[in-house]
């Protein structure tokens, strides 16, 4: 069908519909609460009867869906059929690593991989849509949710977002294996106050525009078919209903022309913002704002009849709405196809084919935050291994905060895969204590395994609800006594092999002092002991780097590597100089931080043209040699910066990345290309620009100045 026929159906279908048969195509209602059938409480399928049901969420499984898509295309007046949504955040079945972990391997190619599996998983269960990618810039180790988004860098979110989009939706949105994405939660979400879940949001204009928004642009370039307003607010305003940002900017501006679905009862809770009286008020001030679809609030149908009653909406408004979400069903093929009948069928080998995706992504986003005297890799199977510590044999943990499909008993622990990758070892597990609690009875016998044993694997770090939506923590560390254990672990002098498993940066940093090596594996999803067996016995050379910032104590929060300049520089011998008196500014570990077995060495860093026009792309080379004894990948980055410009500009941004596989003693040249609007600001009046002047360029590993070799260009008119 073409779009010319689409847009005739959707037109015929208005004309037919009655006010509360177009108010149900804005409703979306869950199946999993009050569950009186499998899966479908009666009342949801009553609505839907009545056609009063637009779409569904947390369903999923082909039996299901056909049963609830049959009664929306043969019981309901219209036969207009539902789309089902669902989190599919981070893998379906097969469980990838949290999107901070998988952000840290920096590969465009490998996001989009691990999409389209997670589509190709989900579309073969019935699903038309996810609720993702997640794409909020993240600078806050306090907010559990920085665990779903791809860290604290714009320009890397911005990729990440391409290539999720890409992913979830293929080529063409009516394929069979293609769902929808939703880019979410625009914007700024990533800002609540003190990283309180859902608490105020204080942000500078500049801020808004220059750090939350890009990533929501570029999964709009990428044809992200739908997109999320935040729980949060903008100075005072709710994004749910923002008119500024939502119709001014996104869909006026930047042409946005797909559904948004408000998040779980955002229309609502207007009301508890206290920018609405009541529920008509709360549903006209989202659906002026744009907001078409309405998640699980019945703030639509209930509050948009009254609304329409007291002239607060026009029935015009209602029907853009009603005409986006069906143009979204009729993208999907829905009408042609209300059960896409040809979904993907999963085959055996399909599976395995996943696997080994989810188990190369999972290795790619393990982190060497420390590794002393080169503890690891650990080369030779070890005679007796004590695997300590409440997280080493625990599958279910593997899952992450978003388990989408994920069935805890299908994860590899870290336990199962040591003892496949060391079959000959003796591999006793200890816990020794949990992550909460303060039970130690468990520590004398796990430290008697620990003397015995010729090395000691040791998996600390939180439960995988402790981040995650509504995983804030005002103390980001190692819960319960896991410092007590680790410390009394670490007293006897055994060769210790940490495994930290979090959602966050944790702040530990006594342990990254003592330890001789700490692998950050966050949650890795259905191959995470394969993967982690994988890095520790040197099978895979560690590659990936922090997307994050790390602190030392949450003091630092928020802190992050593209900061501003100040007129007072750190100086140790100066008072009145930007720092504090009890602790260094410098981070734990740099943004971009993150060690290999190998040694990489940069040098002789080039830039052309010395002189950059604006149809211009920047050349830049740079010469990586391996110097160490093993083959690796390195992670180049490019960061820029404009030293003198009308606005103060931070003192990098990242602008390009490049990937390198080395063998040992080998050198080439890395070339990486910039377009010129790669140095455009915002001036300040917020509008872009590019202005003439010296442009710095730094590349090297890591955020960090001296690991970064620099040269500069000139911008002229
Ligand atoms: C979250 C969203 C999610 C939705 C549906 C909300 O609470 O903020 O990210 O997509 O629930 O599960």
């Amino acid at each position: 069908m073409t779009r010319q026929d689409h847009a005739t159906r959707i037109e015929k279908l208005l004309a037919a519909m009655m006010l509360g048969e177009k108010i149900g195509q804005l409703n979306m209602l869950t199946a999993d609460l009050a569950v009186t059938g499998p899966g479908m409480p009666a009342d949801y399928m009553a609505e839907l009867k009545k056609g009063r049901l637009g779409s569904m969420l947390n369903l999923y499984g082909v039996p299901l869906m056909r049963q609830v898509q049959r009664v929306a295309v043969e019981e309901t007046r219209l036969g207009i059929p539902l789309f089902f949504g669902y989190d599919v955040v981070h893998g379906h079945r097969t469980v990838f690593p949290i999107p901070l972990a998988e952000a840290g391997a920096f590969d465009p190619e490998l996001w989009e991989k691990t999409a389209r599996i997670a589509a190709i998983e989900a579309a073969a269960e019935g699903l038309t849509l996810t609720f993702a990618p997640m794409i909020d810039v993240a600078r806050d180790p306090r907010w559990g949710r920085i665990a779903e988004s791809a860290g604290e860098d714009t320009w890397l979110t911005c990729r990440l977002a391409e290539a999720k989009v890409k992913g979830f939706q293929g080529k063409n949105l009516a394929a069979q294996d293609a769902i929808a994405a939703t880019a979410k939660h625009l914007a700024g979400y990533g800002a609540v106050m003190a990283g309180r879940e859902y608490a105020q949001v204080e942000l500078s204009e500049r801020a808004f525009h220059e750090i939350y928004l890009p990533p929501f642009r570029a999964a709009v370039a990428a044809g992200a078919a739908a997109i999320m307003p935040a729980f949060t607010d903008l100075a005072g305003v709710p994004l749910t209903a923002h008119v500024g940002i939502l119709r001014d900017t996104v869909r006026a501006r930047w042409g946005f022309d797909g559904v948004m679905i408000s998040d779980y009862n955002a229309i609502a809770e207007l009301m508890a913002h206290g920018i609405a009286g009541d529920l008509a008020e709360a549903a006209a001030l989202a659906l002026k704002a744009g907001v078409d679809v309405d998640m699980m609030a019945t703030a639509y149908t209930r509050g948009l009849p009254v609304a329409l009653e007291r002239g607060l909406v026009a029935m015009s408004d209602i029907d853009a709405c009603v005409r986006r979400v069906l143009a979204l069903k009729a993208a999907l093929g829905l009408f042609d196809d209300p059960y896409r009948a040809q979904a993907p069928v999963m085959t055996a080998e399909r599976w395995t084919e996943h696997r080994a995706v989810a188990r190369d992504a999972a290795r790619r986003s393990i982190v060497l935050l420390v590794n002393r005297n080169d503890r690891l890799p650990i080369a030779s199977p070890p005679a007796r291994v004590a695997l300590l510590g409440p997280l080493g044999d625990i599958a279910p943990e593997m899952l992450g905060p978003w388990s989408g499909a994920g069935r805890g008993e299908e994860m590899v622990s870290y336990a199962a895969g040591l003892r496949a990758a060391w079959p000959q070892s003796r591999i006793d597990a200890a816990r020794g204590v949990e992550v909460e609690g303060e039970a130690r009875s468990g520590i004398k016998p796990a430290l008697d395994l620990a003397r015995a044993a010729d090395l000691v694997v040791l998996a600390l770090g939180e439960l995988r609800w402790m981040s995650g939506e509504a995983g804030s923590r005002a103390k980001p560390g190692l819960p319960g006594l896991q410092n007590e254990f680790a410390r009394a672990v670490l007293d006897l002098g055994r060769p210790v092999v940490v495994l930290l498993s979090s959602g966050r940066p944790l702040m530990v940093p006594w342990l990254f002092e003592r330890a001789e090596a700490v692998l950050a594996c966050w949650y890795l999803g259905s191959e995470a002991g394969h993967a982690v067996a994988d890095v520790v016995t040197g099978r895979w050379n560690p590659s990936a780097r922090l997307p994050v910032t790390w602190p030392v104590e949450v003091g630092q929060i928020p802190i992050f590597y593209s900061r501003l300049p100040t007129g007072r520089p750190i100086d140790p011998t100066f008072r009145y100089s930007s720092k504090y008196i009890d602790m260094p500014n410098e981070p734990m570990f740099a943004f971009g931080h993150g060690l290999s077995y190998t040694r990489f060495a940069y040098s002789n860093l080039r830039a052309a043209p010395a002189q950059l026009r604006e149809k211009d792309t920047l050349a830049v080379e740079v010469d990586v040699a391996n110097e160490g004894r093993a083959a690796g990948e390195e992670t180049v980055l490019l960061f820029v910066r404009d030293p003198v410009a009308s606005v103060s500009r931070p003192v990098l941004e990242l602008k390009g990345m490049a990937k390198v596989f080395l063998a040992p003693g080998e050198r080439r040249s890395v070339r990486l290309s910039l377009a010129c609007d790669a140095f455009a600001i915002l001036d300040a009046k917020l509008a872009p620009r590019l202005e003439p002047g010296a442009l710095e360029i730094y590349v090297g590993p890591a955020a960090r100045a001296e690991a970064l070799l620099k040269t500069s260009v000139k911008l002229v008119a």
